[in-house]
């Protein structure tokens, strides 16, 4: 088969049409064709089509939370067999790596084996995942360097905010501070979303509906009198950045997911923008690092996937799933299509 389904972004701002186009017909040396079995949603998308942001080239393909089976391994490539599980981040740069469509290409050095999960399960990891570790665990300027090793033994101390605490990159930075021994662990979220926070590794819990951004500095300083050096605001609105930088002590990073909104700054705090990518060079060996891991962390449970839920109609469903995920009416849940499913 050389032609596949795919969702393309017409133009920009265009509509979003389920057409034909050709699978990659080679496989460059060090990477894998993935038969793609699970796309995740992200808010990226319905932003890319609503304002026109991130892409020149059209028409588009979407879509950058990918499992599937590997069908074709390029040359060079060890520890990939076709026929495997795989997990990777697609990317918007070229069509051919992108996760609307039924084939992708990946870099293999940033893809790892889904074993104990379902398709669906793998598909809700890469994105929410990687924005979380680059944050906290990369080296700066990337990241605030917790853990560059992606170790299980690393070590640390004093109290964290996550804002957001439910978002996807929000359940994975609770994972991932509680893999590092931050305690307490705060999160910031709905309360209804409170008990499933907890089993993350969320300790302490401050309800959005209750308490605003302006007031969320008091609300934790009446959790803990220490100096809290890391906050992860997930959800990143102006107020919400300036929340999670008023809460920081002297000499601590709010990692925001959005650019870098924050006013009136101090010396000594730091606002650190996230890139959530494994793929640019920055990044680059992080990734590498992260998707060696990754496999046996998923294993071991070290790591879990976020809940999800499965959308109808295949690569046809989307548009739709995107539409809920621009009204916020999707709340601790990862969407996922099918595009094997596509008719
Ligand atoms: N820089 C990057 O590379 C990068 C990568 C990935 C994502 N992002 C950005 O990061 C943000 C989060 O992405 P995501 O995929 O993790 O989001 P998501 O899972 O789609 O976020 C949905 C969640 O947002 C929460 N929420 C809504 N309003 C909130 C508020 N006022 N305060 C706190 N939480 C609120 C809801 O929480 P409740 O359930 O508590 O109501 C809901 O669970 C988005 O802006 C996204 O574009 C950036």
């Amino acid at each position: 088969m050389s032609e596949q389904k795919a969702l393309v972004l017409e133009s920009k701002q265009g509509r979003f049409v389920v057409s034909t186009r050709s699978k990659p017909n080679v496989v460059p040396a060090g990477e894998l064709l993935v038969k793609i079995k699970a796309s995740a949603l992200n808010p990226v998308e319905w932003k890319v089509q609503a304002f026109g942001m991130f892409i020149e080239k059209y028409p588009a393909v979407l879509g950058s939370d990918i499992a599937g089976d590997v069908e074709t391994v390029g040359e060079g490539v060890t520890g990939f067999s076709k026929g495997d599980r795989v997990l990777f981040q697609g990317s918007f740069a070229n069509n051919d790596y992108a996760g609307f469509q039924q084939y992708a290409l990946v870099p293999a050095e940033i893809a790892a084996k889904a074993r104990n999960i379902s398709y669906t399960q793998a598909a809700s990891v890469p994105v929410g995942l990687t924005t979380a570790s680059v944050g906290l665990f990369a080296n700066e300027p990337a990241g605030v360097g917790l853990n560059p090793s992606f170790d299980a033994n690393v070590r640390h101390s004093g109290p964290t905010m996550v804002i957001g605490g439910s978002t996807s990159v929000g359940q994975f930075s609770i994972q991932l501070l509680r893999l590092v021994k931050f305690s307490p662990i705060i999160a910031y979220a709905s309360a209804h979303q409170f008990d499933y926070l907890k089993s993350l590794g969320a300790t302490e819990f401050i309800d959005r509906k209750q308490v605003s951004f302006s007031d969320l500095p008091a609300a934790v300083k009446k959790i803990t009198s220490e100096p809290v050096k890391v906050v992860y605001d997930a959800f990143s609105s102006a107020d919400s950045q300036q929340a999670g930088y008023d809460t920081l002590a002297d000499g601590g990073t709010v990692i925001v997911t959005t650019g870098d909104q924050v006013k009136n700054k101090v010396d000594g705090k730091k606002v650190l923008a996230v890139w959530g990518s494994a793929r640019p060079p920055l990044n680059r060996e992080f990734g590498k690092v992260q998707y060696r891991n990754l496999t046996k962390y998923l294993q071991e449970g070290t790591i879990v996937p976020n809940r999800t839920e499965e959308l109808p109609n295949g690569l046809a469903g989307i548009p739709d799933g995107l539409e809920r995920l621009k009204n916020n009416q999707v709340s601790g849940t990862k969407l996922i299509s099918l595009p094997q499913e596509t008719a």
